[in-house]
C-alpha cells in the first residue's frame, strides 16, 4: 500500500541525521554531551550517508571549532568543513562538554553567509551543502595544490590585491549586509592571482536592529589587520577613511544618523 500524505511527509523512518543525532545523545537528554573521539572513518561514513560527499580523503585543518576535510564529490574534490564537538586524532585532545545544537547552528550560519556573499559577488567558495554540523562548499585549488593562506602567498602587485580585498569586502558589507568579523591574512586564500575570502560564521549581520558600535569596532579591526599584512610591501592607506568609506556606502535606513544620538566624543574610541 502506497503511503498516505500525511505518512509521506512525516515518515516513521529517522533520517540519517536524525539517527546521528541520537548516536551522539546515547541516553543523555539536555544541550549537552561529552567531548567524544571521532575518526576519519566516521566522518566519512556521516558525510555520505548525508549524501554531501562520494568520499573523503583526508585532513586538510583543524581550528579552533571546525575540522577541514578534502572530500570527492564523484571526479570533483570539494571542502567538508565539519564543526566539532568532538576530538579526532588530528586536533587537540579536549575533555569536557559540548552543544552539538551550536555547532549544527555554526554550520547553518557559515552556509547561509556563504550563499549571500556568493550571490552579492563576493569571492567565496560556493556553498554546496549543509546537513547537521557539516557544510560543503567550493574546494579553491587542483589536483596539484591546494590554494595558500595570504600570509604565505607570493604577492607581486599588493596594491591591486588590497583593492580586491576591500572592493569584495565592501560588497560583502554594503551589498550582503554582514561584517566579517575575523578578517586576516589567515581567512583569505590566494588562487589563480586572486584573493578568495573564507571562514564566515562569526560574521555579524548589519540590520535595522544593528548596533552600530559594534559594527564600527569589527569593520574597523578587519580593515586595520588587511592592511597591517600589506605593510611589509610599503602598501600603506587609512584605516579611518575606509572605514567612513563602508560606512557612507551603507548604513540601515533607520540608523543613518546614529552618531549623533551618542555624541562624537563616543564614537571616537574604537
Ligand atoms: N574552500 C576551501 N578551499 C581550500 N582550502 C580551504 C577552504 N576552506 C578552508 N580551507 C583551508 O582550511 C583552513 C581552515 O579553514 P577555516 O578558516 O574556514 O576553518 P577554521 O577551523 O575556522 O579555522 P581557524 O579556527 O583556524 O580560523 C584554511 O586556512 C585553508 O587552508
Ligand atoms: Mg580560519
Amino acid at each position: 500500500m502506497s503511503p498516505g500524505i500525511v505518512e509521506k511527509f512525516n515518515p516513521r523512518k529517522t533520517s540519517a541525521l536524525t539517527s546521528q543525532r541520537d548516536l551522539v545523545r546515547g541516553n543523555r537528554r539536555g544541550r549537552y554531551v561529552p567531548i567524544h573521539e571521532i575518526t576519519l572513518e566516521e566522518v566519512r561514513k556521516n558525510a555520505i550517508q548525508f549524501g554531501l560527499a562520494t568520499d573523503l580523503l583526508y585532513q586538510v585543518s583543524a581550528g579552533k571549532e571546525a575540522s577541514i576535510f578534502l572530500a570527492m564529490w564523484k571526479k570533483h574534490p570539494i571542502i567538508l568543513k565539519a564543526f566539532r564537538y568532538w576530538t579526532s586524532a588530528q586536533s587537540r585532545k579536549k575533555k569536557g562538554y559540548f552543544a552539538p545544537t551550536q555547532m549544527e547552528a555554526l554550520a547553518a550560519k557559515e552556509f547561509d553567509i556563504l550563499s549571500l556573499c556568493y550571490k552579492a559577488g563576493v569571492h567565496v567558495p560556493t556553498p554546496i551543502g549543509r546537513v547537521g554540523n557539516y557544510v560543503t562548499m567550493r574546494f579553491i585549488g587542483d589536483a596539484m595544490d591546494t590554494a595558500p593562506q595570504l600570509r604565505d602567498a607570493e604577492v607581486v602587485d599588493p596594491e591591486r590585491v588590497l583593492d580586491q580585498i576591500l572592493d569584495d569586502y565592501l560588497l560583502m558589507y554594503s551589498k550582503a549586509h554582514y561584517v566579517h568579523g575575523d578578517l586576516s591574512k589567515y581567512n583569505i586564500l590566494w588562487w589563480r592571482g586572486r584573493p578568495w575570502i573564507i571562514d564566515v560564521p562569526q560574521a555579524c549581520r548589519v540590520d535595522a536592529w544593528a548596533d552600530m558600535k559594534q559594527v564600527e569596532s569589527l569593520l574597523y579591526r578587519d580593515i586595520r589587520n588587511v592592511l597591517s599584512y600589506f605593510k611589509k610591501y610599503g602598501v600603506r592607506r587609512d584605516a579611518d577613511y575606509i572605514l567612513e568609506q563602508f560606512i557612507s556606502e551603507y548604513t540601515p535606513h533607520n540608523l543613518r544618523n546614529y552618531r549623533e544620538s551618542v555624541g562624537s566624543s563616543y564614537w571616537r574610541v574604537r
